[in-house]
């Protein structure tokens, strides 16, 4: 284990009961994860993406191993770290402005305080004009730019982001990852990101965690070397495209009958 490592799980596994037999959902994993650096978890459906991000978060005590952020024990600690879940829904009853301002509220800012910080927040990053309507009006882009606002403003510095792209549709996924590179330039923080989606994993990360299924476990840790900023021309350069084939061979060489779950 490194010093400067920002977030670290050691020797993490996680085992369920399934029909009183054991499941290994997730084998024995060793991430590393240095501070401000954008990480994804690469992986099919089931090789325990979202069962790492519960552990980390405090949400799921993992069967054997431990969670290190800032090199303190954090294991079954709730709350160190922001947590956009897979299915982070924003409370329809509340306008855009005031689930923004959920997170916040949660960890104890007035009412007053809260909208008042995430206001020049909308504005600037794409919600100006929204702020006082209701999810139910919103597009899908534009909810999942509040949901992941709400996340950011909570002020943790490792922030843990579930397939956040994974419904939407590719135009709008194109532009929601140009967006989220610059909320992390402008914010700072140390991101790890959950998909599904080769490109999407090599276009935003400066590494990425390859997993395969049966039992979930890493197999693979690979450096994305590609200059920030990026746009969007990287993805036909030479490297981006032996590094996708790279990739998905990885994937599907490790779980050749899973391999339609993952999005070329
Ligand atoms: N609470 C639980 N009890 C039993 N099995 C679970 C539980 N949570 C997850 N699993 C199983 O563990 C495996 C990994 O799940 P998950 O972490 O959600 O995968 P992913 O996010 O990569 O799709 C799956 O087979 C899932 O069904
Ligand atoms: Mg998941």
């Amino acid at each position: 284990m490194s010093g400067t490592s920002k977030l670290v799980l050691e020797n993490v596994s996680m085992t369920f009961e399934a029909d009183g037999k054991p499941f290994t959902a997730l084998a024995p994993v060793d991430l590393e994860i240095p501070a401000g650096k954008f990480i994804s978890l690469i992986g099919p459906s089931g090789c325990g993406k979202s069962t790492i991000f519960n552990i980390v978060a405090g949400l799921q005590p993992p069967t054997t191993g431990r969670v290190l952020i800032d090199g303190e024990d954090a294991t079954g600690l709730i709350g160190r770290v922001g947590y956009m879940l897979q299915k982070d829904l924003l409370l329809p009853w509340r306008t855009v402005l005031d689930n923004v301002a959920l997170g916040m509220e949660i960890r104890g800012f007035k009412m007053s305080e809260a909208r008042a910080r995430a206001l020049p927040l909308l504005a600037r990053y794409g919600l100006g004009g929204f702020e006082h309507r209701y999810p139910g009006s919103l597009s899908g882009g534009m909810r999942q730019r509040a949901a992941l606002l709400r996340t950011l403003l909570v002020d943790q510095d490792v922030v843990l982001l579930d397939e956040p792209f994974g419904a939407l549709d590719a135009q709008t996924k194109a532009r929601m990852q140009e967006w989220l590179l610059q909320l992390f330039n402008d914010f700072g923080r140390t991101v790890v990101f959950v998909t599904h989606d080769v490109e999407e994993a090599i276009f935003l990360s400066d590494e990425i965690y390859v997993m395969a299924s049966r039992p979930g476990r890493v197999i693979e840790k690979l450096p994305i070397d590609l200059p920030r900023p990026r746009d969007r021309s990287v993805v036909s350069s030479p490297r981006f495209v032996a590094m996708k084939k790279y990739c998905l061979d990885l994937l599907h060489l490790a779980s050749p009958d899973t391999h339609g779950d993952i999005a070329a």
